[in-house]
Formats: structure tokens, C-alpha cells, sequence
């Protein structure tokens, strides 16, 4: 364990010591990867967080409130802004169902909510899909449809902090950001949205939270119900985006789609040794900005709905 806190501290620095000795708190399984990954978001998390006076205010609200996802915490739309790491989305806050007007996506988020659209899940601060959507919205060509784009975030002041974002960006009327459990949600928002004509052209799950404790496990995103909701939604011919800077992760979010989507999902690698070298929608995450700026390897696979 001494080599692997030793050997990541050389990797990165900038890594306060009392963080290592935190970090060395890690499971006996898995411990490399798992005190790569830690050291991986502290070091990131060292040199791209700039204090700021809206910290105090990002943790979640208790369960006393309403609903934990009403949320009015200003207008901080600083992309250096500070948030709370990681939450347990199996915890009793995280079932409670997001707030969704009756109408949506019709009351007016969407310009035309019968388009297409983009579903990111696990979106963190939208950067992503604010980059995405204002090269595409603002100049459609004949390669690339026009969509409406969707963030799901289960971080209440992450998902707030993203939705901010959209005016700011002049994507009104094409990015939405909803703050929920998509274990959760996900289901009830594709009906939704579907109810209004418009149908799913692309999802993507891009570097979600690793829980890599065993007993954490059940804590990933990518759940056999998750994959069946998906393949519900996804019309034929469509895609599903996978990628991460973890392979185990990858694998096994892979895993679980070949075997619980057997019959709707398509690998478009055959061999799972094999992995999509390139980024297939060509703009990349704040995570994926960092994990290619130091040079490590990313893990993708894409799946087509049969
Ligand atoms: C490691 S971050 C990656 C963020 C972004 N996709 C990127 O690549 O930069 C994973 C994100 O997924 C979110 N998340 C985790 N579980 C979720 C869930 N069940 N529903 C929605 N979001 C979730 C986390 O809060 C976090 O923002």
C-alpha cells in the first residue's frame, strides 16, 4: 500500500500529505486503481478548484426540505466553482423523485420539444453539453441533426449550478439540466418526453463515479434496470455512449449492458479487449479534458439499438 500512496505522490504533487494518508483509507481490493483514481481527483481537484465564497452553500439540503431537488442557491455559474465530491445515490434523499412540471418538456424549456434528443447521464457541471450544443445548435449542418440536449445530475447544487449555465451560454430553448437520481428518474422523464412526439437520438454515460468497494458497487449508475429503461427508449438504430478512465468500470458497465440488453443492444466491437480508440462525438467532458491532459487512457464502447 506504501508503494502505491508513494508511487501516485510522484504522479501527482500537488497532493496535500494529510490527503494521501486519507487516501491510503481505501479497500485492500482494487487498491491501485482505486488510490490512482483518488489521487487522480484530488490532484485535478487541487489545481482547478479556486476558493470561492459560494462553497459553504453547495452541500445538499437536509431531508427536512421539501424536496432536495428545489434548489436556490443564486447565480453562480463560476466554472471553478467548488461542490461537494461524491453522494451515495442509494441513500433515502437520493429515491425521492425529482420535481418536474406536469408539461415538461413542453412548458417552454424546449423551443421544440418534439426533436430529437441527447440524454448525458451523470453530466456533473454541463460543460459538456453546453460545448456540444453551441457548436451544433447555432450552425446545424447536414451531418448532424438538430437535437435538443439533456443533463441528468444527481448532485442538486451541481444540476443547479449546470442549469445556470444555459442562458449564459445562449442555449435556452435547446439545453435542459435536470437535478435527479437517473436510477430514478430516468424512466419517468423519457415518457415524458416522448409523450410530446419527440424520441431519444443518443445517450451517453461518461465517466460516472467508480464506487470501487465491493460493498459500493451497487452504487454505479449503470444497473440492469437502467439498461432496461434504455432500451425502452432508445429507438432502433440509435446509440448508447460509454466511456470512462477506468477500465473496470468500463468493463463492467459494458458487462452489464451485453448481458442485461442482449437482445437490443449491439456492441459495436465484438471483442471485449477491444476498445473505441477515438471519442465518437468529438467534444470532450471537463473529466475527459483532464484524464487526456495527463496523458492516461480512456476506455469507450458504443452500443447501437438493434
Ligand atoms: C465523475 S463525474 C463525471 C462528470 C462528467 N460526465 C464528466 O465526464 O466530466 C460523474 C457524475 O455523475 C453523477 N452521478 C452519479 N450517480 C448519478 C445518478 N445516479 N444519477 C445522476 N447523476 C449521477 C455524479 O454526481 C457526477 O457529477
Amino acid at each position: 500500500m506504501i508503494c502505491t500512496v508513494l508511487e501516485m505522490w510522484f504522479r501527482y504533487p500537488q497532493v496535500p500529505m494529510s490527503m494521501a494518508f486519507l487516501v491510503c483509507r481505501t479497500p485492500p481490493k482494487g487498491l491501485h486503481s482505486a488510490v490512482s483514481w483518488s489521487f487522480r481527483n484530488i490532484a485535478c481537484f487541487s489545481t482547478s478548484v479556486k476558493t470561492n465564497s459560494d462553497e459553504q452553500s453547495v452541500a445538499c439540503p437536509s431531508d427536512s426540505t421539501s424536496s432536495i431537488w428545489t434548489i436556490n442557491k443564486g447565480n453562480n455559474t463560476n466554472s471553478k466553482a467548488r461542490f461537494r465530491q461524491h453522494v451515495n445515490p442509494l441513500a433515502k434523499r437520493y429515491q425521492v423523485p425529482t420535481d418536474l412540471p406536469d408539461d415538461w418538456p413542453n412548458d417552454g424549456t424546449f423551443d421544440n420539444p418534439t426533436l430529437p434528443l441527447h440524454i448525458d447521464i451523470g453530466c456533473g457541471k454541463g460543460a459538456f453539453l453546453l460545448n456540444l450544443a453551441a457548436q451544433r445548435v447555432g450552425a446545424p449542418d447536414q451531418e448532424h441533426e438538430k437535437r435538443n440536449y439533456l443533463g441528468l445530475e444527481i448532485r442538486p447544487s451541481v444540476a443547479h449550478f449546470a442549469k445556470q449555465r444555459v442562458p449564459k451560454w445562449n442555449l435556452s430553448g435547446s439545453v435542459d439540466f435536470i437535478g435527479c437520481n437517473a436510477n430514478v428518474d430516468l424512466e419517468r422523464i423519457l415518457e415524458k418526453y416522448v409523450s410530446f412526439g419527440g424520441e431519444v437520438a443518443l445517450v451517453s454515460i461518461q465517466y460516472p463515479d467508480p464506487h470501487f468497494k465491493n460493498k459500493h458497487q451497487k452504487r454505479r449508475v449503470v444497473t440492469p434496470q437502467l439498461v432496461s429503461t434504455l432500451s425502452k427508449f432508445i429507438p432502433e438504430g440509435k446509440e448508447l455512449f460509454i466511456q470512462s478512465d477506468i477500465k473496470d468500470v468500463l468493463d463492467g458497465m459494458r458487462t452489464t449492458i451485453r448481458e442485461e440488453g442482449a437482445d437490443y443492444f449491439l456492441d459495436s466491437l465484438s471483442n471485449m479487449d477491444e476498445y473505441i480508440s477515438e471519442n465518437p462525438i468529438g467534444v470532450a467532458t471537463e473529466r475527459e479534458i483532464s484524464v487526456l491532459k495527463r496523458g492516461l487512457e480512456v476506455y469507450r464502447a458504443l452500443f447501437v439499438r438493434k
